[in-house]
């Protein structure tokens, strides 16, 4: 199969593995990426069960809006029972690497309120140890100098995203070649940093569930 058809399978199975959440009063969260698009394109289907989302990012509120399905601002929305979403990384802990696409911020706002966090990926993305994808830190703009050369101090290789301006107004610095051994340490060291937003090691809100595709079809694990 190729990785496609692995996240097209991942996101299938993520529709059948929510199903039971789609009342009328539910507002879900959506996440960012290439697995989560065919998520939305299949979630139309259902439309009609649940009263709409909250989006991670403004391409997933293009996407869910096309799909005639209604986004709702998080502010006004007063719980979110379920966030789907995808991962750059995920180790046995369900800990993962997140913002590849940019969008980590809010992405993990909406993990922090949601209930349940459902993973889906393709059997590519599943690591021993985090730290191989690139590690993206989101920056206040005027800080970004300040970060890097605190984040050189600590031994990590940041690299600007060239180019790349969040839908939060702010850069990305990119932490190459690491192995964390230490996922939750490392994600509150990097939110110490003055400046930093956020980082997009989701360790110490890791998934509760992983919905991954391989050769065998898509396999379940939970904590
Ligand atoms: C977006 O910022 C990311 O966190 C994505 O969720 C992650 O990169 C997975 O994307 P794909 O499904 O495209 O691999």
């Amino acid at each position: 199969m190729t990785q496609d058809e692995l996240k097209q399978a991942a996101a299938a199975a993520a529709i059948d593995d929510i199903k039971p959440l789609l009342l009328a009063d539910a507002v879900i969260g959506i996440g960012t990426g290439s697995t989560v698009n065919r998520f939305i394109d299949l979630l139309a289907g259902s439309r009609h069960l649940f009263r709409g989302a909250v989006a991670s990012s403004q391409a997933t509120t293009a996407r869910l809006k096309a799909n005639g399905i209604e986004v709702f601002e998080l502010n006004h929305v007063g719980s979110v029972p379920v966030y789907i979403d995808g991962a750059d990384e995920i180790n046995h802990h369900l800990q993962m690497i997140k913002g590849g696409g940019g969008a980590l911020t809010r992405e993990k706002i909406i993990a922090a309120c949601a209930e349940r966090f459902v993973c889906i990926a393709d059997a590519s993305k599943r690591v021993q140890l985090l730290g191989g994808f690139p590690l993206p830190i989101e920056v206040i703009p005027m800080a970004r100098s300040y970060v890097a050369r605190e984040l050189v101090k600590l031994g990590f290789n940041p690299i600007y995203r060239d180019g790349v301006v969040t839908d939060n107004g702010n850069q990305i610095l990119d932490c190459h070649g690491l192995m964390l051994e230490d996922p939750r340490h490392t994600e509150s060291e990097l939110n110490n940093i003055v400046g930093v937003v956020t980082n997009g090691l989701f360790a110490r809100r890791p998934a509760d569930v992983l919905l991954l595709a391989g050769e065998d079809g898509v396999s379940r694990f939970t904590h």
